[in-house]
């Protein structure tokens, strides 16, 4: 049964789920890692594929930009299709000195501006922590699998900004002074849901580009490169 945001029946979806905010970077994955790929799903546009990668089911599907839209998909996902795991795969702008460009995060937790969590359990700071299992499997990759890049692959906590275009000053150096390893815009609402629903989640973000270090900038062809990189660590955590 279609849910108001997903055109799909029960078993389109596999019981894993990778999500990029862009549809067609959905689709590009799809192409990329599958054979098999078929549309399950295009309500707004919001393309959504099911095949199998590495002999095993998988599911890509966009979820737009902020904590929102990613709710609203995956609360869709993890209710109506019997969606276990999702993986966001997406971009960070590095905020800890540690983190350069290329380099790819395993968010392990997700501080964050948004009240999505705030509002879940009254008078309680919810803690948006990555499922352990899918971040150890991610890491376990980074060690065994090759990667055609150079950069580094961290473990630690990113900050969901609700803004994109706005910063109270001094705030990304405050972060950075806690260890905070980047800033993107969903993560935390996705270890909200997925707590919630009693699933498992993770993020595995790209840096793409510096937010206190403009020195070095990528090009469009690291950028693919160390995005596959990131991939293959979302693979293994998604089957693992
Ligand atoms: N802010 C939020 N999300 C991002 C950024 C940023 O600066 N860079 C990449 N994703």
């Amino acid at each position: 049964m279609a849910t108001p945001h997903i055109a799909a029946e029960p078993g389109d979806f596999a019981p894993a789920v990778l999500m990029p905010g862009d549809p067609r970077r959905a689709q590009r994955i799809a192409e990329t890692l599958m054979n098999d790929a078929r549309l399950v799903t295009d309500v707004r546009g919001m393309l959504g594929f099911t095949g199998t990668a590495n002999g095993r089911p998988l599911s890509v599907m966009g979820s737009g930009m902020g904590q929102p839209s990613f709710t609203i998909y995956a609360t869709e996902l993890f209710s109506q299709f019997g969606v276990e795991r999702i993986i966001r795969v997406g971009t960070a702008g590095g905020l800890s000195p540690r983190v350069k460009i290329g380099d790819v995060i395993v968010a392990t937790g997700a501080h964050t501006d948004s009240a999505m969590n705030q509002l879940r359990i009254p008078g309680v700071n919810f803690s948006a922590v990555a499922d352990f299992q899918l971040a150890r499997a991610a890491y376990e990759a980074s060690l065994t699998e090759q990667t055609e890049g150079d950069g580094k692959v961290h473990l630690g906590t990113v900050f969901s900004r609700d803004h994109f275009y706005f910063t109270p000053e001094g705030q990304n150096e405050a972060l950075a002074g806690y260890g905070v390893l980047g800033v993107e815009m969903e993560a935390a609402a996705l270890y909200g849901v997925a707590a919630e629903y009693g699933k498992q989640a993770l993020a595995v973000l790209t840096v793409s580009d510096h937010l206190l270090d403009h020195s070095g900038d990528m090009s469009a062809a690291e950028r693919e490169t160390r995005f596959a990189d990131s991939l293959r660590l979302a693979v293994a955590a998604a089957h693992s």
